[in-house]
Order: structure tokens, then C-alpha cells, then sequence
């Protein structure tokens, strides 16, 4: 059943996801990965984005790209065009090919970026802006070039702790529709950065440090049900309380990568019609 307007999603199968070089706190190579498991938590996520509604893309999973189903750094997309990545890392730096490849085939505009940025990990589209994180992955010459190509006014917010490296893993739009509802972890924020949320969005659902450690802000909401992992139980009770539907999802083995549901899912937000 539902409720909202359905959402278009861009998500990559983890047929060859592996831990086999550490970019993030998270990772460990020596720690064993069940790829089985991976593929059904996996599915299992797609799933329920389909059962809610909602259209599922899929981006074909290369051999040679173990972080590919992590698909949210792949791009950011408003207003039907596909700003592309340039990542961090030489790692990953081929999925941003893939990336653009799948939006020139389906009739996206593309904008292909000049400065370093990992898509909808640092970026989040909320009340018809932009809020940009730096600190780790993204460069902030990509915010400017975000502001230019959308048109859209982007602040710029400063992480700080290594363990909350993209923007995503920090904060989260709960309903980007109106001025936007947000939920964040202000630690992770520099002490002016988080006076900026707080002048931005007064009524932001406030996270502690232990529902970002369980990757309970790398959700996707619809702007009524919010999609997240069965290990941030107290976020979800915080989502609850703040008029939303939790639905959590197991996804155990993607977290070795660290990263969660947000980051297995990118957003296609279409051309205003
Ligand atoms: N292993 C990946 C990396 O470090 C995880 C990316 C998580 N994605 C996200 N949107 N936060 O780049």
C-alpha cells in the first residue's frame, strides 16, 4: 500500500562484493565476508523498496569493483540529470564510468564533474537545496560545481570523525518535500557546521552516537515509511516517535564495507514535470 509519491531507485547487486582493501574505519580485510548472505540481505532490501511502491533500476556489477553495491556514490541526480562522481580513491574510481555509461543509456542528462565528490554519499537533496559534506571523500570545489549545475543553493557541512567519513553515514532526509525534515548526528559535525543545521532545520530528529554507529542514519525514507537496519533499533524507535514507519532490514554483511542501506541505494529524482 501506498501512501506517497513512488520513488525511482538506482541499486548494483553485490555478485562480487569483497573486503579487500580498507578506505574506511569500517573495513577489514581479514574478517570474513559471507557473500551468500550479502546477496540475500541484498535482495531482501530491493524487495521491500518494490513492496513499498517503489521502482528499482539496476546497475550491472563488475568483477573488478568489489564496492560497487554501494550505488549512492555513483552520482547525484535532481531534476533529471545525473551529476557524476570522481572518487576519492583509485579503488573505486572505474564504478564512476559505470555509473555513466547506465545514465547515458537511459536517457539521463549527465554532467560529468571536474572535482572530486562520491554522489549521493556527500550529498543530500532536501527543502530544494543541497547539503554537501567534506571532510574525506568529496572536495568542496564540487559543491560550487553542484550549485551551478542544478541551481540550487548547497551548504557546505565539515565531518569530522573518520568513522562518519561521508555525509550520509551522518545524516539523514526523512522528507525532503517543504523546508525538509532531516535527522543527524552532531557529532560528527564541526562545532559551526552544527550550528548551521541547527539555524537550517530547528526540528531535526537529533541522533546520539550510537544510532550512527549502527548506521541507523544511512536509511531511505519516503517520507513516510523510512527504510533501515535492524541493528539501530533506538533510531528506529526515534523515527517512530516522530510520525514515521520504520522498516528494518537485515544487512549484516554490507555493513563489513561500512556502509548500510542508504549507501546500496541511489535516488533518481526525475524532471519536474
Ligand atoms: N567501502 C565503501 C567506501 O568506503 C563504502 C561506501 C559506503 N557508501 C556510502 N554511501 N556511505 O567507499
Amino acid at each position: 500500500m501506498l501512501m506517497t509519491a513512488p520513488r525511482s531507485y538506482l541499486m548494483c547487486e553485490p555478485a562480487h562484493f569483497r573486503v579487500e582493501y580498507a578506505i574506511n574505519p569500517w573495513m577489514d580485510p581479514e574478517a570474513p565476508v559471507d557473500s551468500e548472505l550479502a546477496a540475500k540481505q541484498w535482495h531482501q532490501l530491493r524487495q521491500t523498496l518494490s513492496d513499498l511502491g517503489h521502482t528499482v533500476h539496476l546497475l550491472d556489477p563488475d568483477p573488478d569493483l568489489p564496492d560497487m553495491v554501494y550505488a549512492a556514490n555513483g552520482a547525484l541526480v535532481i531534476d533529471g540529470t545525473a551529476y557524476g562522481a570522481r572518487f576519492r580513491y583509485p579503488e573505486r574510481a572505474a564504478e564512476a564510468d559505470a555509473h555513466r555509461r547506465w545514465f547515458e543509456r537511459n536517457g539521463w542528462r549527465f554532467a560529468a564533474p571536474t572535482a572530486t565528490n562520491e554522489g549521493e554519499g556527500d550529498f543530500a537533496h532536501v527543502g530544494g537545496m543541497v547539503l554537501a559534506g567534506y571532510g574525506f571523500r568529496t572536495d568542496p570545489d564540487a559543491h560550487q560545481e553542484v550549485q551551478e549545475i542544478f541551481g540550487r543553493p548547497v551548504t557546505s557541512l565539515r565531518l569530522v570523525d573518520p568513522r562518519f567519513y561521508h555525509l550520509d553515514t551522518a545524516l539523514a532526509v526523512l522528507d525532503p518535500a517543504g523546508r525538509g525534515r532531516i535527522a543527524y548526528y552532531p557529532g560528527a559535525f564541526s562545532p559551526s557546521s552544527q550550528a548551521v543545521l541547527t539555524r537550517l532545520f530547528p526540528d531535526a530528529l537529533i541522533a546520539d552516537e550510537v544510532d550512527a554507529a549502527a548506521f541507523g542514519l544511512n536509511l531511505v525514507s519516503d517520507s513516510r515509511h523510512v527504510v533501515l537496519n535492524s541493528d539501530a533499533t533506538a533510531m528506529a524507535g526515534k523515527v517512530a516517535d516522530a510520525g514515521f514507519i520504520p522498516v528494518p532490514v537485515e544487512l549484516s554483511e554490507l555493513r563489513k564495507g561500512g556502509g548500510s542501506v542508504k549507501c546500496c541505494i541511489a535516488e533518481l529524482r526525475p524532471a519536474a514535470s
